[in-house]
């Protein structure tokens, strides 16, 4: 079976063929050098760049992956979560391909696509045995944590009450002018810094006050503090912006706040839940320092860690195809849209 997955949640415009759920091609295009000066993406630069790239990287996935449109069985498309007037388009291609070639379509939630990365690559995929599973979802908009007992069942135990940790990683960054993506400009320009040089805050430290969500407290996030603190510890040390290796080391420790933050979550869901593996899908995975705290957690509990490939970290649509590969495989019931949903949630997921 051969899915033809489209993505566009976001700035990258990504095509890409599985041929029962092994990847064959992985196109990907990413607006990133368009949104830098400003600091974040733009929603309508963003919408309007993939017009213009959406047909040609439809092109280069099926020629990469050696087929035509008259091989494909189905196409898997992300609906949602995302930015409305992005998806759309990816999701107008989908529609108008599905008419036209009279192939199924597949709606993918954006957010199951990063679950099911871990398992992706040249081979088709194998999950038996990584069931119950826990999954750290970090992107630029998200960071929860997901319980599985099985695929297709998302039980959020835990998420951040305010920013998430992409976020905080892009506004951090902002704040030292090192530029964006806050991610990989932070842990290129903290190498060789003193991680532990300034403790900041890991985000709900202190206990107390009213907690109105529905969550677990010890397993949500808060990234806001944080980044206040950043701000009001260059107020009080200028020299920190000046000196080159002062910023090395606060940048170093930033970035150490935010990993040890994701990681001291998992240990205690990993306590509370009985799994057979964890894992840590989207952007925020790639993150050096913190793939290996997880790897170090992986060796003290003695559960096995499943990351995904580099390429399978931040956006992309071998992740929706591979996706919908894994779901019809194991039966699942997929979501047939009509339109796109910018505020899916894996809750309220439909399919
Ligand atoms: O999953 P993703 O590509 O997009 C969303 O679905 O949001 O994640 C983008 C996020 C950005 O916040 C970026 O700063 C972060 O992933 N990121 C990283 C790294 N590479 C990208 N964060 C930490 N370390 C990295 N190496």
């Amino acid at each position: 079976m051969i899915l033809l997955g489209i993505e566009s949640s976001c700035d990258e415009t990504a095509v890409a063929v599985v041929k029962d759920g092994a990847v064959k091609a992985n196109a990907i295009y990413s607006q990133i050098a368009k949104h830098a000066p400003y600091g974040g993406v733009v929603p309508e630069i963003a919408s309007r760049d993939h017009v213009k790239k959406m047909p040609g990287i439809i092109e280069q996935a099926l020629a990469e992956a050696n087929c035509t449109f008259d091989d494909l069985d189905g196409i898997a498309v992300t609906y949602g979560p995302g930015l409305s007037s992005s998806l759309l388009i990816g999701y107008s291609a989908a529609r108008a391909l599905s008419l036209r070639l009279n192939l199924p379509i597949m709606g993918v939630n954006h957010h199951e696509g990063h679950i099911y990365s871990v398992f992706l690559g040249d081979e088709p995929p194998v999950l038996e045995g990584s069931f119950p599973m826990l999954t750290l979802l970090v992107s630029g908009g998200d960071t929860r944590l997901v319980y599985m007992k099985e695929p297709g069942h998302y039980e959020v135990i835990g998420q951040t009450i305010d920013d998430a940790a992409g976020e905080a990683l892009d506004k951090g960054a902002t704040l030292l002018g090192l530029g964006y993506p806050g991610g990989p400009v932070i842990q290129k320009f903290a190498e060789g810094g003193n991680p532990n040089a300034v403790r900041f805050p890991r985000g709900l430290d202190n206990p107390g006050g009213e907690w109105t969500y529905s969550y677990d407290r010890k397993l949500c996030f808060s990234f806001s503090g944080l980044k206040t603190s950043l701000l009001y510890y260059l107020q009080k040390n200028p020299s920190a912006l000046e000196d080159e290796n002062e910023k090395r080391d606060v940048t170093a420790s930033y970035q150490e706040a935010v990993a040890d933050a994701l990681t001291r979550r998992m240990e205690r869901a990993l306590k509370k839940y009985k799994c057979a593996s964890f894992s840590c899908a989207g952007g925020v995975s790639l993150n050096k320092p913190l793939r290996a705290k997880l790897a170090v957690l992986s060796e003290k509990t003695g559960i096995p860690l499943k990351l995904s490939t580099s390429k399978f970290c931040t956006d992309n649509a071998a992740m929706i195809a591979g996706a919908a590969a894994i779901k019809l495989r194991a039966g699942l019931p997929f979501a047939a849209p009509e339109d796109v949903n910018p505020n899916l949630t894996l809750e309220n997921w439909a399919g």
